[in-house]
């Protein structure tokens, strides 16, 4: 079953904007299915096509320059509604004969944008987000002027007759007002969707889907813990209940009490099989003496495999393998119809015999629509809220060698900071927070003898998506309140910090 053939489609065709998911993101949160497509698409004709409007994004090029990115014009005069952003809004502009002057503007940030009386899309006087350097001067021949900036440089053009539009802002972005009611005009009033794009109809769909593909076959489904593999396994779970066989591999490396947690949770909530392999002696053998970075994530990645070899025995017999793929995987991977087996990013790596037919129930979603899967097929917060965790785990937060003693101490470390934070109401703005341990030490004094310890740095950070990180803004009582308890609680600490830096220049994780 094809999702696409089930749903009105709205086409982003992506010039390479930094915001492109994001249009598609908020299309769908207004109820209309988005699949994004590379300008240069080799199946571009049959993804338009078939849709019912298309959205053309911005770029980092200048259509002023030689060679830069274009669709054929076919795709203008399809009859299909089309907005153009940005670059999108050039492009248009340009192919349709209008002039488009480079660098005419340099116009970034906010600007206060006037709709023209009786514009379509656009209403009264607005703050807009722009990010652009070049600027249509002259609309094309049917066009007419839809918004103006302050310096009276032209902000929209549209053609009501043939349903074309542009906006030389990103209504997508939040700091642009009233930016999703602009979507929803074009979207609704202009394209006529009737909205059938909702978390409950995913659930309905991909449920058949599933039961369409594995028939009566048996799945096997490598869970993290993470909230994709959860959500995976629990859509599959819903479709075929206990011929999903789901498969934890503790390795001794994740936070306090959470094995048994996820372990737990699986049993109360995923009605399927559930088997938890404890690999902690294993992955700590094979780590012992390493302290390089990237080794260690190598001999977890290696680890993997060897703990699944040992176990054919019970995870034979499957068919199929689920896998909790998103939507923005499948874009950076290339084609979203072409089935890739990508690499096992969650999991650190799966033996060939592993290597099954795929099942990627989540592979249309993003991760904020696969929060609401799972919030509607009843998981609790425990289990879909969880901050981002590495796949080697605890081993790039503890610098230096990996040993039993030096995890038992960074869990309690970082159960301590993360219980305060919960505790002070601070976790809901906070993207990743946790403790590390440090292979340095440092003098300091408790009761009246000298110690000489190791450090724990405390890093907390606000992020949209990892790409980019800012040190969260804890009080410094609470602080103060981790720090103390630290010390006191957690034998073989004497000093603790805590991380301001931003990513850039740091990372999010220490190793
Ligand atoms: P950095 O440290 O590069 O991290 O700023 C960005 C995001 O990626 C996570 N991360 C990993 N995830 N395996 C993973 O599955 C890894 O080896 C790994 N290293 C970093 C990190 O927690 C953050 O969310």
């Amino acid at each position: 079953m094809d999702l696409t053939a089930h749903h009105e489609t709205l086409v982003v065709v992506d010039f390479g904007g930094q915001y492109t998911q994001l249009i598609a993101r908020k299309a769908r949160e207004l109820g209309v299915f988005a699949r994004i497509v590379p300008w240069n698409a080799e199946n571009l004709q049959a993804e338009w096509s078939g849709a019912k409007a298309i959205i053309l994004s911005g770029g980092p090029r200048s259509v002023t320059e030689k060679d830069s990115p274009a669709v054929p014009r076919a795709l203008l005069e399809a009859g299909k509604p089309l907005l153009g952003i940005c670059y999108g809004q050039q492009f248009l502009a340009s192919a349709l004969g209008g002039v488009v002057r480079p660098g005419a503007a340099r116009e970034y940030g906010e600007q206060r944008v006037q709709a023209v009386e009786g514009a379509s899309l656009l209403q009264g006087e607005f703050v807009a987000w722009m990010s652009h350097g070049d600027t249509v001067v002259q609309p094309p021949p049917g066009f007419c002027v839809a918004a103006e900036t302050e310096s009276a440089a032209i902000a929209a053009v549209e053609d009501r007759e043939r349903k074309l539009f542009g906006v030389q802002f990103h209504p997508e972005v939040s700091h642009t007002e009233g930016g999703k009611e602009i979507l929803r005009r074009f979207l609704y009033d202009v394209a006529g969707f009737s909205g059938d794009w909702s978390t409950a109809n995913f659930i309905e769909e991909s449920t058949e889907q599933i039961r369409e593909q594995v028939g009566r076959g048996r799945v096997l489904c490598a869970v993290s813990g993470g909230v994709d593999s959860t959500v995976c396994a629990g859509l599959v779970a819903r479709a075929i209940g206990e011929r999903l066989r789901c498969v934890f591999v503790d390795h001794g490396l994740l936070r306090y009490n959470e094995a048994d947690e996820v372990s737990a949770a699986f049993q109360e909530h995923i009605p399927a099989e559930f088997i938890r392999i404890d690999a902690s002696e294993q992955f700590l053998t094979a780590l012992r003496g390493v302290s390089d970075p990237e080794q260690k994530r190598k001999i977890i990645g290696a680890e993997f495999i060897r703990v699944f070899e040992a176990h054919a025995a019970d995870l034979e017999g499957c068919d199929f393998l689920a896998q909790g793929t998103l939507y923005p995987d499948v874009i950076e991977s290339g084609s979203p119809t072409a089935a890739t087996i990508k690499s096992h990013h969650n999991v650190g790596g799966l033996p060939e015999w592993m290597r099954m037919e795929l099942v990627e129930p989540l592979r249309w979603l993003f991760k904020d629509e696969v929060r609401n899967v799972g919030r509607q097929l009843g998981l609790p917060d425990s289990m879909i809220n969880r901050q981002p965790f590495p796949g080697p785990g605890l081993a790039v937060r503890i610098l230096g060698e990996v040993t039993a003693e030096r995890v038992r101490l960074v869990q309690l470390a970082d159960h301590i900071f993360r219980t305060e934070l919960r505790e002070a109401g601070l976790e809901p703005g906070i993207w990743q927070c946790y403790a590390a341990l440090l292979d340095v030490r440092s003098v300091g004094v408790m009761g009246d003898a000298r110690t000489y310890e190791h450090p724990i740095v405390l890093r907390a950070v606000v992020s949209e998506d990892a790409m980019t990180a800012r040190a969260a803004e804890i009080p410094f009582p609470v602080l103060e309140r981790v720090a103390r308890r630290i010390v006191n609680e957690v034998e073989g600490v004497n000093r603790v910090v805590y991380d301001l830096t931003s990513k850039p220049p740091a990372t999010i994780e220490w190793e």
